[in-house]
């Protein structure tokens, strides 16, 4: 198993994750939590506990989720499933709620590690900035979690290029790499690409984690005007308008000529697109073994150059 290092980070992963933003057993309000809302639950926990074991069996033992999914049941059901095992990569981001101070992380830090059941966690990352969360100061509280071994690497997402900047060096200040930043990147989305997140992860040897890296499962081509469109809020997804799903067509069409070539799925094959550029980490959700199964099928094959080429044409569209 190819193994990559979290940016300039100690941290090894597989060049491929598995989110859990949809996992745990959310009550009261928090199954009003906008994931919940959009995609609806997971499959049910013993689906979640194979697909757990059917991603760590393919390679993939690294995991995201959030302390702010579901209010924390996410990461529950995690800690739940992995306790005990050393073999799995977790990472988590702060903060609990959307109106928090960076005074607020140190509080919250250890209210995740007490969910998830462990001293420390692999990647600790800023959810988004937000106005009210000074980047230096909570960078200098997260240098002070590294070297406390409460958190092993330290992670952004949602940054722009100028805020992944501030970031790194605020944290250069103490010795430390910023190892990731996660923001949207599919086929679909493809942003990062023109916006300088891209470059500046090049430039400052950040990995990019691609999250919604089949656009919600737009990418799957199981979505078609024809077909049932997905539950809940995520049907009104601009992915899965009408007009969305028509233009989709050729891009799905051109997944699935490629794939034919090597037995894999249109799924797999918008996964291993991201693949192919060795700064990018894409962690698709799944809700059952079966999608965990498929997607870590994304790592055992490799697309020729002009595939990349050709796919990348088909959804110049989507750059902007
Ligand atoms: N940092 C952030 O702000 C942020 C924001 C969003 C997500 N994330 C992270 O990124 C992760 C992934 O994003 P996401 O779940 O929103 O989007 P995604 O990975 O693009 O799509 C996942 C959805 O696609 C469907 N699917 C997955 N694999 C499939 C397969 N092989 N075949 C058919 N259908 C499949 C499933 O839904 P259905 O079966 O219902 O279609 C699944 O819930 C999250 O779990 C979370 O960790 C981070």
């Amino acid at each position: 198993m190819i193994k990559t290092n979290l940016g300039k980070s100690e941290v090894q992963v597989p060049r491929l994750g598995m989110g859990v933003m949809t996992w745990g057993d959310a009550k009261g309000m928090s199954r009003y939590h906008p994931a919940k809302i959009a995609y609806g639950g997971a499959h049910g926990p013993e689906e979640e506990q194979r697909a757990l074991e059917a991603a760590i069996t393919a390679g993939v033992n690294f995991f995201d989720t959030a302390s702010m999914y579901s209010n924390g049941a996410s990461e529950r059901r995690l800690g739940e499933l992995t306790r005990n095992r050393e073999d799995v990569i977790i990472a988590t981001k702060f903060p609990p709620g959307f109106f928090a101070r960076a005074d607020g992380m140190p509080r919250a830090l250890e209210a995740s590690l007490e969910r998830l059941g462990r001293t420390t966690i692999d990647l600790y990352q800023h959810h988004f900035p937000s106005p009210s969360v000074s980047i230096p100061e909570l960078m200098a509280l997260m240098a002070k979690a590294v070297k406390d071994g409460k958190i092993r690497a330290v992670g952004v997402s949602n940054y722009s290029a100028a805020q992944m900047r501030a970031a790194h060096a605020a944290l250069a200040q103490h010795g430390i790499p910023l190892a990731s930043n996660q923001v949207e990147y599919s086929l679909l989305h493809r942003q990062p690409e023109a916006n300088g997140v891209l470059d500046t992860c090049r430039e400052l040897g950040i990995t990019l984690i691609a999250y919604q890296p089949l656009a919600s499962g737009a990418l799957t081509g199981k979505y078609t005007t024809q077909a049932p469109r997905p539950t809940g809020l995520r049907r009104f997804m601009p992915y899965f308008r009408k007009n969305a799903l028509d233009s989709l067509t050729p891009v799905i069409n051109l997944l699935k000529e490629i794939g034919g070539r090597y037995g894999k799925t249109p799924a797999q094959v918008a996964i291993r697109w991201l693949i192919e550029n060795d700064l990018v980490l894409p962690i698709p959700g799944a809700k059952n073994a079966k999608q965990a199964a498929d997607n870590a099928g994304a790592l055992t094959f490799s697309l020729e150059a002009a595939e990349v080429e050709a796919l990348s044409r088909a959804t110049e569209a989507w750059r902007r």
